[in-house]
């Protein structure tokens, strides 16, 4: 197994200068102590709520947000290291695909500038070469070489995306971390853009980071998964044994959350999530507030990330699921009771 991206003890606090006075403002935990290992040639998935850090965790990933603590290596490389030698090096490993597609784009810039500004700077390409590569380009995306001569207003979501995962493209890298890419887009454009999506990845043997809020959008696409909440990541495994088998009460939830058709939503938001203060992290799990099964344990001492053995079936057999959390599901069911 080679790996792509490897992240140790990531971690990013937002603030928390000195103030005028001697002291210190508070700090924004946004991303505590994160490990993450991606493999070549798979797409992990990253799920967890609005605010829970995954953009932050994305953004550091590609080198757009120093980490506060932690490393990052990049086939086997130091990404900061790489990044302080040449700012240009990180962009052609790994390339950021983000959740407005028309936002992202320059309004002033023509859908062809944007596209040749990777093939120019990153590979130093001349101009017939470029011309080859945009043309090639726009037949991958499915969008017609007339569209490179207008702007990003003149596009849809769908179309703008489309241009948004070209420029990723455009760069030549492998690796390409997809910050929610059809979240903003209508549901079926949305089916459009995975398929595409689905259909790059094999052809030019890529690797993603699929950033999401919507777990079944992560089910239909990813081969392994880690669950985020309050910064940490509480929960990661392959996708098809964390989704028959939760162990972290969060993932149980999330998934009791997610709209099934013909079954009645139970919305997360339904009961008023507490989330504890960004600002001032609870010492326990950070879940457990809203953790049907916590105790007094849970409250004190931080869970560590650990593989959860189910009976005859040890860690390795269920490929490495691992949980955060003093009392994880077991039994399989995402039952509430102990
Ligand atoms: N530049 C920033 N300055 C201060 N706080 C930030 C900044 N970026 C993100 N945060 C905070 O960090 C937390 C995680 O945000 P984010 O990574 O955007 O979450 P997500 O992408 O999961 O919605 C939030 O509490 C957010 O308010
Ligand atoms: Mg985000």
């Amino acid at each position: 197994m080679s790996v792509a991206v490897e992240a140790q003890g990531l971690t990013r606090t937002f603030g928390g200068g000195r103030t005028l006075f001697g002291g210190r403002h508070p700090a924004v935990h946004a991303v505590q102590s994160a490990d993450l290992t991606v493999r070549t040639g798979e797409t992990l998935g990253v799920v967890g709520e609005s605010g829970c850090g995954k953009s932050t965790l994305a953004r550091m990933l590609v080198g757009l947000d120093r980490p506060t603590k932690g490393t990052i290596r990049l086939e086997g490389r130091d990404a900061t290291e790489l990044a302080g030698r040449d700012p240009r090096a990180l962009a052609k490993h790994i390339q950021y695909v983000f959740q407005d597609p028309v936002a992202s784009l320059n309004p002033r810039k023509t859908i062809r500038q944007t596209l040749e500004a990777p093939m120019r700077r990153l590979r130093g390409l001349d101009a017939r070469a470029r011309e080859a590569r945009l043309a090639e380009l726009m037949q991958v995306v499915s969008l017609r070489e007339e569209f490179l001569d207008r702007y990003p207003h003149e596009f849809s979501g769908g179309q703008a995306q489309r241009i948004g995962i070209a420029r990723a493209l455009a760069a030549d890298a492998r690796v390409i971390v997809l910050d929610e890419p059809v979240s903003a887009l209508d549901v079926s454009v949305q089916a459009q853009v995975l398929n595409l999506l689905d259909r790059l990845k094999h052809e030019f043997g890529l690797t993603y980071i699929f950033i999401s809020h919507d777990l079944s959008v992560i089910e239909s696409v990813c081969d392994r998964v880690a669950v985020m909440y309050f910064g940490r990541i509480v929960e990661v495994g392959a996708a098809r044994e964390l989704y028959a088998h939760p162990r972290h009460p969060y993932t149980a939830l999330l998934m009791r959350s997610a709209p099934t058709p013909g079954k009645r939503r139970i919305d997360a938001e339904e009961k008023p999530a507490e989330l504890p203060d960004p600002l001032n992290p609870p010492p326990g799990c950070a879940f457990a507030s809203r953790c049907p099964r916590a105790d007094a344990k849970c409250r004190e001492a931080r869970p560590p990330l650990e593989p959860v053995a189910v009976g005859a079936i040890d860690a390795a057999e269920t490929d490495g699921q691992r949980a955060a959390c003093w009392h994880p599901l077991l039994d399989g069911a995402s039952s509430d009771n102990k």
